[in-house]
């Protein structure tokens, strides 16, 4: 299919002569203003009724073409002018919008087939709004830079009238709203609001549909403890759905620290579960496909609109999208379903973690600027927008134990004992240095964090199975076979580790050395930070059991543990490494103690453990977990940071 059939556009002035109906509310409308549509591939059409209600523009809802063989939709302003509206249109207006429509497609079919230059002469467009017509009409080139400036131009209208933007939103074609998306300080009226969602039975319960959902999923390809406990959520919703409504069905009671008191468990708790068991199909390439065919995307829609007040629900799903988003066969659905739009929203959001999510979903839906793809743990925190300043070089956060993406990463706040509910609290905190200091810093930048599970999530521990838990070797693998899809080892890097994080930067290099097509990530590497990372082991690990067992689970703790073969062997192998490499080093070594629980302080890496071998070994008045979190943008680790990092990329940042 071409692209002008990918997209059609119509632009059509319709007379007052159309509004002489019985009907007294559509007496009202003086003139239709504008018709447009817009197909998108995959068959999913999009019309709205551009009305101009008493100088108002008005966007109307009518099921008139809900009759057409496609799927087409009819927008509206708001629910309450849409039950307003519905009631008053009489199946003779709705058959004149109905006609119109037609006219309409039709139209647009010509004004894409013609040459630009004939367009206009063709159509009966205002002067004013050729220029919005050109653009669209350019943003569907062949040429891409044409496209991608059309895109922008686009973008940069902010004094445009209502009616304008809602035009080019019904208009324009999938890489367009998916370019809008991503274009910084985008006016919102350029997206559609979401497609109303297919009715649900009052009986049905979002439990229930993720329930259903779920157990349609096939059960391969999934992690053994996955498949164990969506069993269990399946054996035992069976026995006892009806009798518990609102219990735990859905991850099973026994593992669950509710399982007394089944009926107070949450709704909010169990469709974190189920939508945590969505995450992992969602990472399996043949579930998308079902998720998507199964109405996931809908599903998970009318849950991210019916938890606006969780922010952990809402990135989750936002998390979903992104994986579905890896395939582009999916594209077509995703975007008809009106995730673009949410995305778009999302990415304004000033919490890091919901907006990451957001920009990894858009980056993986872009398919015109951005080459890479982001899987699953992996979010740019710079540049989450469409930018025309050139990245030089890569920039990745690794996390330690208990660590995160985001929260890692962040400012540095009171002091909070870690395991406790007030650090996951701490989750939404919205100030992380990489993206807010360093980015403005040095903008040539991009800036990667991956997260990798130090836990498996709110489930963990109970899986009989051991095999998940995720030695350091294992999730090297992983996180290069990820890295690597995103890119990184096409540019210069700097790798920056926090505790555990360190090893893993160490242990993957070594593997990347060793694996002929990861050789450019090699080279590449230019310089590592190592915040507080036990090169030679921690004395957490030989704490107390119950230390260790609230804080780690205990395959990490056996490979953190002082003296351990395999951190011996690492050690010994990677400063050679390093040395022959030329890497340049700077590690950072914390001189206070960490409270851990209630009772105990201790110095979780000892300053002899911080130290590589080589590079600078810089000791600093703070605890383990605020090491990496600077204050202020002058504290002393910031700007030492800051100045390590220019330093090792100076010759490929260029200028003074
Ligand atoms: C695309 O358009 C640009 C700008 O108009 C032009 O410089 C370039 O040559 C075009 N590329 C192709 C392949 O036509
Ligand atoms: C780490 O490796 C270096 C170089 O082989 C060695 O001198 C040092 O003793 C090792 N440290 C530990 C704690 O194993």
């Amino acid at each position: 299919m071409s692209l002008a059939a990918y997209c059609m556009i119509c632009c059509r002035r319709i007379g007052t002569s159309r509004s002489t109906k019985s009907d007294r509310q559509w007496k009202d409308i003086r003139k239709i203003a504008t018709v447009t549509s817009s197909l998108f591939l995959g068959g999913c059409l999009f019309i709205t009724y551009e009305v101009l209600l008493q100088k108002k523009h008005r966007t109307l809802d009518t099921e008139a073409v809900e009759q057409e063989n496609m799927k087409s939709y009819i927008y509206v302003d708001t629910i309450v002018s849409a039950q307003r509206d519905l009631q008053g249109i009489t199946n003779k207006a709705r058959k004149e919008l109905h006609q119109a429509v037609r006219r309409a497609i039709v139209a647009s079919a010509k004004f894409f087939k013609t040459p630009i230059d004939e367009t206009f002469s063709n159509l009966s467009v205002d002067a004013h709004e050729c220029a919005m017509w050109l653009l669209l009409k350019r943003t569907q080139s062949k040429n891409r830079t044409v496209r991608l400036q059309a895109v922008q131009d686009l973008a940069a209208n902010h004094h445009w009238h209502d009616y304008q933007y809602r035009t080019v939103a019904q208009a324009c074609d999938m890489k367009t709203i998916i370019g809008l998306a991503r274009s910084k300080d985008v006016d919102y009226r350029f997206f559609l609001p979401p497609p109303m969602l297919p009715k649900v039975d009052d009986e049905y319960s979002t439990e229930d549909e993720l329930h259903h959902l779920l157990s349609s999923l096939p059960q391969t390809e999934l992690d053994k403890c996955v498949q164990y406990f969506t069993s269990l959520a399946l054996r035992e919703s069976s026995q006892s759905l009806a009798a518990q409504r609102g219990g735990l069905w859905c991850f099973g009671g026994n593992g669950l620290p509710y399982a007394e008191s089944l009926s107070l468990v949450p709704s909010e708790k169990v469709e974190i579960f189920c939508l945590q068991a969505l995450v992992k199909h969602s990472k399996v390439s043949t579930h998308c496909e079902k998720i998507v065919a199964k109405g996931g995307l809908q599903l998970l829609q009318r849950i991210y609109q019916l938890r606006q007040d969780s922010a952990k629900i809402r990135r989750t799903i936002v998390r979903i999208i992104g994986n579905l988003a890896l395939h582009e066969r999916l594209h077509p659905a995703i975007v008809c379903s009106g995730w673009v739009s949410l995305l778009a929203e999302e990415l304004k959001s000033p919490r890091i973690i919901q907006c990451s999510h957001a920009a990894r979903a858009l980056a993986n839906l872009d398919r015109d600027t951005v080459q890479e793809k982001y899987p699953d743990g992996v979010y740019v925190l710079h540049p989450q927008c469409r930018t025309s300043e050139p990245i030089k070089a890569d920039i990745l956060f690794v996390h330690g134990l208990l660590g995160a993406a985001f929260k890692t990463w962040r400012q540095q706040d009171s002091e909070q004992p870690p395991n406790t509910k007030g650090a996951h609290d701490a989750d939404d905190y919205t100030e992380c240095w990489p993206k807010t200091w360093l980015a403005s810093d040095i903008p040539a930048l991009r800036i990667v964090s991956v997260e990798y599970d130090t836990q498996l999530s709110d489930w963990k521990a109970k899986c009989p199975d051991d095999n998940y838990r995720k030695s350091i070797p294992y999730r090297s693998n992983e996180l290069l076979n990820k890295l690597k899809s995103a890119g990184v080892g096409e540019r210069p890097i700097i790798w920056v580790s926090h505790s555990m994080g360190g090893l893993l930067v160490k242990k993957m290099l070594l593997d990347a050395s060793r694996n002929t097509e990861m050789k450019a990530l090699v080279k590449n590497t230019r310089g590592i930070l190592f915040y507080s990372v036990p090169h030679h082991g921690s004395r957490l690990a030989e704490y107390s059991v119950n230390a260790r067992f609230l804080l780690f689970p205990s395959v990490e703790v056996k490979e953190l543990s002082k003296d351990s073969p395999a951190l011996k062997q690492l050690n010994e192998s990677f400063l050679e490494f390093a040395k022959e490499n030329n890497y340049k080093v700077l590690s950072f070594a914390e001189k206070l103690p960490t409270r851990i629980g209630r009772m105990v302080k201790l110095h979780v890496v000892p300053v002899e453990s911080a130290g590589l071998g080589t590079g600078e070994l810089i000791p600093v008045d703070v605890n383990h977990l605020n090491i990496c979190k600077p204050k202020r943008k002058d504290s002393f680790i910031y700007k030492r940071t800051l100045h390590f990092i220019q330093d090792a990329l100076a010759e490929d940042l260029g200028g003074p």
